[in-house]
């Protein structure tokens, strides 16, 4: 590190921007995606190295996929297995026939604010409309060609109320 760096204070005015910039929403990691081109095999294959049971498997119709989770400790693993014959996830097991991570989600309070501002900065989005997720809750999906070949989906959360009084 250079003593005569001049920009001794970015450190922290980057620390305050980026604090500021995601205040509104608390992003969290809400849970990586990895594609599997069989569920059952690789529900046993986790299931045996983690020693976690999974959740219920759920389909998707509208997304295309099957899932199952993990539950870990600050986070979820979410297994994707394509469901129908046009499913977006055929294509990219063909190009990653093992598996891959397929995408990872952030958790995020007023998703509409985020959409909107995203769709106001011409980020590129996978799709046009927000959907309804695994868990109930709208999310939308940003083109992996806007952050660096990395799909993420945007999951809204709703603000956790602290209880004050009993
Ligand atoms: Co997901």
């Amino acid at each position: 590190m250079n003593k005569s760096s001049p920009d001794n204070s970015s450190e922290n005015s980057a620390e305050n921007s980026a604090e500021n910039s995601s205040g509104c929403h608390n992003f969290r990691l809400g849970h990586v995606a990895i594609a599997v081109p069989a569920m059952k095999q690789a529900i046993e294959r986790w299931q045996s190295v983690l020693n976690l049971a999974p959740s219920k498997q759920q389909n998707l119709p509208e997304h295309g996929v099957r899932v199952a989770f993990f539950d870990l400790e600050n986070t979820r693993i979410e297994l994707l297995e394509p469901l129908g014959e046009n499913s977006p996830l055929l294509s990219f097991l063909a190009k990653n026939p093992l598996g891959a991570i397929h995408h990872i989600c952030i958790e995020a309070q007023n998703l509409d604010t985020l959409h909107s501002r995203l769709v106001e900065q011409k980020v590129q989005l996978a799709s046009k409309n927000k959907a309804i997720g695994a868990h109930g809750n709208p999310v939308f999906f940003l083109h992996p060609k806007a952050l660096d070949g990395t799909m993420v989906e945007f999951e809204g959360v709703e603000k956790k109320v602290e209880k004050i009084d009993g």
